[in-house]
């Protein structure tokens, strides 16, 4: 047995020296103090030895297992000094840098213009309001005072949907929404997408945003419509923009003006933008059509209004000098991180 001891000694530290693991060590630690392990064994088979021999080989024994265990944990925390150096080479931080910035993302052209005149009208006193992108004929074109067959349908090319409603072409279409469940007074402004059968370029979209806007009450006249309309567009675009109306038709309004600001490019010089002669169309408007008014359950002669509606698109390329609508639709964030 002390052979044994002697053998197990040799062999047991010899492996310690050689393990490349804290891993490895356990193994070690397994083979001889563990409870099958070999010195554990020795331990246990002392009994068999007569009294003298047994106190010897057994003071030797556990002499041998504390060396072990000793051996065993300095060349641990050899290994655990070296991990922790590398981790420390590994995770070195330098706090004295200064941080990555983050991106922060930035509004689409046409939601800054819808932001900007929400605050205008709402400062005016005027509600938001919403309505649906897939409409009823009867809210989009024959409450407007065109009923089937009309003519002046033609003037908005139209998505038909199989299941009779079709693409609101104007937002105009919640004006009667609006009209129908509320009473007046009203000051309403509508935002929102719209749609037209239209062979896309760079100045025509299919899908594209509108504004709509309109008062009901007493006693509004055609100078509440220009009074407003002027401010509006002198708030949005600056106060040196002329403002001009031309006499137009709707079928839902009677009189009907169509409203020009002098070119934000060339300030009314005329250049490519305004087509050289120095005005931009931005706007319809008019007095709302008595038979409008009747089609939501109002009298006429109690009540009349103003509306109008304007572009947002195009207003959006105006002002952030866009030469190109489609970019809008592009998603492209070299283009999108410029606003
Ligand atoms: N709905 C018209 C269009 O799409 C614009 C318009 C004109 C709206 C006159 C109005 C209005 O509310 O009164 O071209």
């Amino acid at each position: 047995m002390r052979e044994n001891l002697k053998e197990i000694e040799k062999e047991a530290l010899k492996r310690v020296d050689g393990v490349a693991s804290v891993a490895g060590l356990e193994t070690v630690r397994a083979k001889y103090l563990g409870r099958k392990g070999e010195l554990t064994l020795l331990l246990r088979s002392l009994y068999k030895l007569p009294e003298t021999e047994r106190k010897v080989v057994g003071q030797k024994a556990n002499e041998l297992k504390v060396k072990l265990e000793k051996a065993i944990e300095a060349k641990k925390n050899l290994f655990l000094k070296g991990t922790f150096k590398g981790q420390l080479e590994q995770e070195w931080l330098d706090v004295t840098q200064p941080g990555e910035k983050f991106k922060v993302g930035s509004l689409h052209p046409v939601t800054k213009i819808i932001k900007e005149l929400s605050d205008i009208f709402s400062s005016m006193g005027y509600e938001i309001a919403e309505g649906p992108e897939a409409e009823d004929d009867y809210h989009n074109f024959e409450a407007l005072n065109m009923p089937p067959e009309h003519p002046a349908r033609d003037a908005w090319d139209t998505f038909y949907l199989t299941n009779g409603l079709v693409m609101r072409t104007h937002t105009t279409s919640v004006d009667v929404r609006v009209l129908e469940k509320r009473k007046p007074p009203l000051r309403i402004f509508i935002p929102g997408r719209v749609y037209r059968y239209e062979a896309e370029d760079a100045t025509h979209l299919s899908v594209l945003h509108q504004l709509d806007g309109f008062v009901v009450d007493k006693n509004i006249s055609f100078s509440d419509l220009k009074g407003t309309l002027i401010s509006v567009m002198q708030i949005l675009l600056g106060k040196n923009i002329k403002v001009r109306f031309r006499p137009s038709f709707f079928p839902f309004t009677e009189p009907s003006a169509e409203v020009d600001v002098s070119c934000v490019m060339c300030g009314g010089k005329g250049c490519r933008s305004c087509g050289g002669d120095g005005w931009l169309e931005l706007l319809g408007s008019g007095m709302i059509h008595p038979q409008v008014l009747r089609n939501v359950g109002l009298d006429p002669k109690e009540y009349s209004g103003f509306a109008f509606g304007m572009g947002l698109d195009r207003l959006a390329m105006l002002k952030y000098k866009i030469d190109d609508v489609r970019e809008f639709m592009k998603g492209d964030l070299r283009f999108l991180n410029q606003f």
